[in-house]
């Protein structure tokens, strides 16, 4: 099988491409490296550089007998498509247009689209399952949601088989440390925890304290980014094997709150982690976990590489290991 992955030089670009080639799929990677990074690129795929919004190179790479398309490339800071909506909807919308498009010029009719938990905006009822109504409170998550309606049309309309991956709270590295690439300025609790322990940040900033949660901080359904890889993989089998397009949740169903994720950071590396007590965040949410029984009943998928241990324990290694190259 020949993968496009549109986005494979990104954090979780990246390992969709190792769990492809450690399947034996053929893989192309189409990435401008404009957040992805050459230092994620697997030297077993092959490497176009080019964006989703240039239609000639992106028709190039579609040109080479692909079987089927991961569709990772976008935009994701959510506070920044509130600013600036008109990038994330050239990027993430023009973006999805032109790949879908330049599908069906080539006869490509398999993709596995990066969605987002963020379609849902507030829960109405824990944990989330697909069914759950989606109302996105930021720019990006409305373009997610838009994107998978436009998968649905183009699914109707022409025979795109799709299957849109709702990802939950995406952390972690690969243990065997193949990905190195960190994120610049990140946005997320996690890698700002380890930007905080590695001295590049002075403290943490931990927005609220008051939720109605165990410890008052806000809980989330935090996945390793190996297990949204291995879900990438039983996506395509699922399209492969004639599976009809779906719309699937990628998380634990477990929640962990922002103290406690804080405190075992402390107690794994052995050190103290400055933070701080802040208000509340805009736009956050006590808790937010997922239902992962449909990827179960459908994909025989489940999250194994998410404990908390795992989690920060593969993000720790890498980060230590980045402070060496200082
Ligand atoms: C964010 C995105 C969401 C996206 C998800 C996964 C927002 C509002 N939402 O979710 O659309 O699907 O990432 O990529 O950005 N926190 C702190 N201090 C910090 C950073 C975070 O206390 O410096 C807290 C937050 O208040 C939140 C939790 O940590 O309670 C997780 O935050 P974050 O990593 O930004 O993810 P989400 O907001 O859940």
């Amino acid at each position: 099988m020949h993968i496009l992955v549109i986005g494979g030089a990104g954090y979780i670009g990246s390992h969709v491409v190792k769990e492809l080639l450690q399947q034996g799929a053929k893989v192309t990677v189409y990435d401008d490296l404009s957040t992805g990074q050459q230092i994620n690129l697997f030297p077993s795929a092959h490497f176009i550089k080019g964006s989703i919004l240039d239609t000639d190179t992106l028709g190039h790479a579609m040109a080479q007998n692909v079987d089927a398309v991961i569709f990772l490339a976008g935009k994701k800071a959510v506070g920044e498509s509130m600013q600036n909506p008109a990038k994330y909807a050239t990027t993430n919308l023009t973006g999805a247009i032109n790949v879908l498009n330049i599908m069906l010029e080539y006869g490509v009719n398999k993709i596995i689209f990066s969605s987002s938990a963020s379609v849902y905006g507030s829960p109405e009822y824990l944990p989330i399952d697909e069914k759950h109504p989606v109302n996105p409170m930021s720019f990006y998550g409305f373009t997610k949601l838009e994107t998978e309606r436009l998968l649905k049309w183009y699914s109707d309309l022409k025979g795109i088989h799709f299957v849109a991956l709702r990802y939950f709270n995406a952390v972690g590295y690969d243990a065997n440390g193949d990905i190195k690439g960190l994120e610049k300025n990140p946005q997320n609790l996690l890698p700002i925890i380890m930007e905080v322990a590695c001295g590049i940040r002075p403290l943490l900033t931990i927005f609220g304290h008051d939720y109605d949660t165990p410890d008052g901080t806000c809980i989330r359904d935090y996945i390793h980014v190996t297990d949204l890889a291995t879900g990438h993989w039983k996506a395509l089998e699922y399209l492969k094997n004639g599976g009809k397009s779906e719309i699937i949740n990628l998380g634990t169903g477990k929640g962990i709150s922002v103290m406690e994720m804080l405190q075992k950071t402390q107690e794994l590396i052995g050190h103290k982690i400055k933070s701080v007590f802040d208000t509340r965040r805009a736009g956050d949410v006590a808790v937010v976990t997922a239902s992962a029984q449909k990827a179960k009943e459908l994909l025989n998928w489940q999250a194994q590489h998410s404990d908390i241990d795992s989690i920060i324990q593969t993000t720790w290694a890498v980060y230590k290991n980045s402070m060496k190259n200082v």
